[in-house]
C-alpha cells in the first residue's frame, strides 16, 4: 500500500493550473487536503470561481479557500490575453458544487498543517502571496511544510518582462519571503516549463480518450495554445503541470541545486529570480531548480491522468 503524500494545491486558474490540478487529482501518490486560490491570471473572485469549477469537474471533494485580494505590496497584474476574461475561457464547465470555506487561504493552509500528523507539501502554481502570508502569519508551522513545489521564475529569462516570470513578478515580495524561508523548494521555472510543450497532436491523443475530463483538458489546451500559437510557439507550454510532475515523476527531469535570490527593485529587473549557477555568492542552495524535462514522458503523464477519469470508479 503506497503511503500517499499530503498536498495543498494553490493556484490562479488559469488553464495550466487547471491541467496541473487534473494531474494531481488523478495521481495515486497524492492525498490532496485542500485547494486555495490566489490572484494572478485573473482577479481573486474569478480564480476562486474557476477553482470551484475545476474541483467539481474532477470530483475533488476538499475544502477550497479564497486567497488575498491582491499581492502583499504590489498592485495586481492579470493576464486576460493568455487565459481570457474569465481566466479559464474555452469549454463549458460545471458550476462549483460547494462554496469556498469562510476562512482565507493562509488560514486554511495553517489549519491543514496544524491538523496533519505529518508535514505537508505545498504546490503553488500562481503568485506566492498565500504561501508568504502563511509563513508570515503562522511562523510556528513552517516545520509542518515538507516541501514547496512551485511553478515560477526563470534563471535564464522571463516572460512578462525580459527578466521576470509572471508569477514572481506579480508578487516579488511574497516570492522573496518564500525563497528566504528555509523551506525546501523545487522550482519549476521557465527554464524547464518552456520545454514542457504539448503539441496539437497531443491534444488529439487526449481528446480521443473520450471521457468528460479528457475532453475538457483537450479544449483547455486548444484555448491556451491560441495565444502561444499567435506568438510562434509550436505547442502549449503547460507550465504549472511541471510542478506537480516534479513531485510524482522527478526521474523525467534534470534538476540543479543553487542559491536563488528574488530581485525587488529595478526598472527592468524587479521580479527576477537570480540563480547563482557558479556559486560565486558562496551561499547554500535554497532551491532545486528544474532545468530540463523529457517532454514525451511529460505528455504521457498528462494523457495517463486524463485517461484516469474514464475508468470505472
Ligand atoms: O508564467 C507562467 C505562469 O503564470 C503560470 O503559472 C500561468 O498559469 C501564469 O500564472
Ligand atoms: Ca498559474
Amino acid at each position: 500500500m503506497i503511503k500517499r503524500i499530503p498536498v495543498i494545491l494553490d493556484g490562479d486558474p488559469g488553464h495550466d493550473d487547471a491541467i496541473a490540478w487534473v494531474l494531481a487529482t488523478a495521481s495515486p501518490l497524492l492525498d490532496i487536503k485542500a485547494v486555495t486560490s490566489v490572484c494572478g491570471n485573473q482577479t481573486i473572485q474569478k480564480t476562486t470561481y474557476n477553482a470551484g469549477r475545476i474541483v467539481t469537474l474532477v470530483g475533488l471533494h476538499v475544502p477550497l479557500a479564497m486567497g488575498r485580494v491582491k499581492p502583499l505590496v504590489a498592485d495586481a497584474i492579470i493576464a486576460p490575453t493568455v487565459h481570457g476574461s474569465s481566466g479559464l475561457d474555452g469549454p463549458a464547465l460545471p458550476e462549483p458544487a460547494d462554496k469556498p470555506v469562510d476562512t482565507d487561504a493562509a488560514t486554511l493552509m495553517a489549519q491543514i498543517l496544524e491538523e496533519s500528523d505529518e508535514p505537508v507539501v505545498l504546490i503553488p502554481t500562481g503568485p506566492l502571496t498565500n504561501v508568504a502570508a502563511l509563513l508570515l502569519l503562522y511562523p510556528h508551522l513552517k516545520n509542518k511544510i515538507r516541501h514547496i513545489y512551485l511553478m515560477g521564475g526563470g534563471i535564464d529569462f522571463g516572460n512578462w518582462t525580459p527578466a521576470a516570470e509572471f508569477n514572481i513578478l506579480v508578487d516579488p515580495e511574497a516570492a522573496d519571503i518564500v525563497f528566504q524561508s528555509g523551506v525546501p523548494i523545487t522550482m519549476a521555472g521557465l527554464d524547464v516549463t518552456e520545454k514542457a510543450l504539448v503539441f496539437p497532436e497531443d491534444f488529439e491523443r487526449i481528446r480521443a480518450l473520450n471521457n468528460p475530463v479528457a475532453t475538457v483538458v483537450a479544449e483547455w489546451l486548444d484555448f491556451f495554445y491560441g495565444f502561444h500559437r499567435s506568438i510562434g510557439y509550436p505547442g502549449a507550454p503547460v507550465h504549472d503541470a511541471v510542478a506537480v510532475a516534479a513531485l510524482i515523476k522527478p526521474e523525467i527531469m534534470t534538476m540543479v541545486d543553487m542559491y536563488v535570490a528574488v530581485e525587488l527593485t529595478g526598472d527592468y529587473c524587479r521580479g527576477t529570480t537570480v540563480g547563482d549557477k557558479l556559486g560565486v555568492l558562496k551561499k547554500p542552495a535554497n532551491a532545486r531548480v528544474i532545468m530540463d524535462i523529457d517532454r514525451e514522458a511529460f505528455v504521457d503523464l498528462l494523457a495517463e491522468a486524463a485517461a484516469h477519469y474514464g475508468k470505472e470508479a
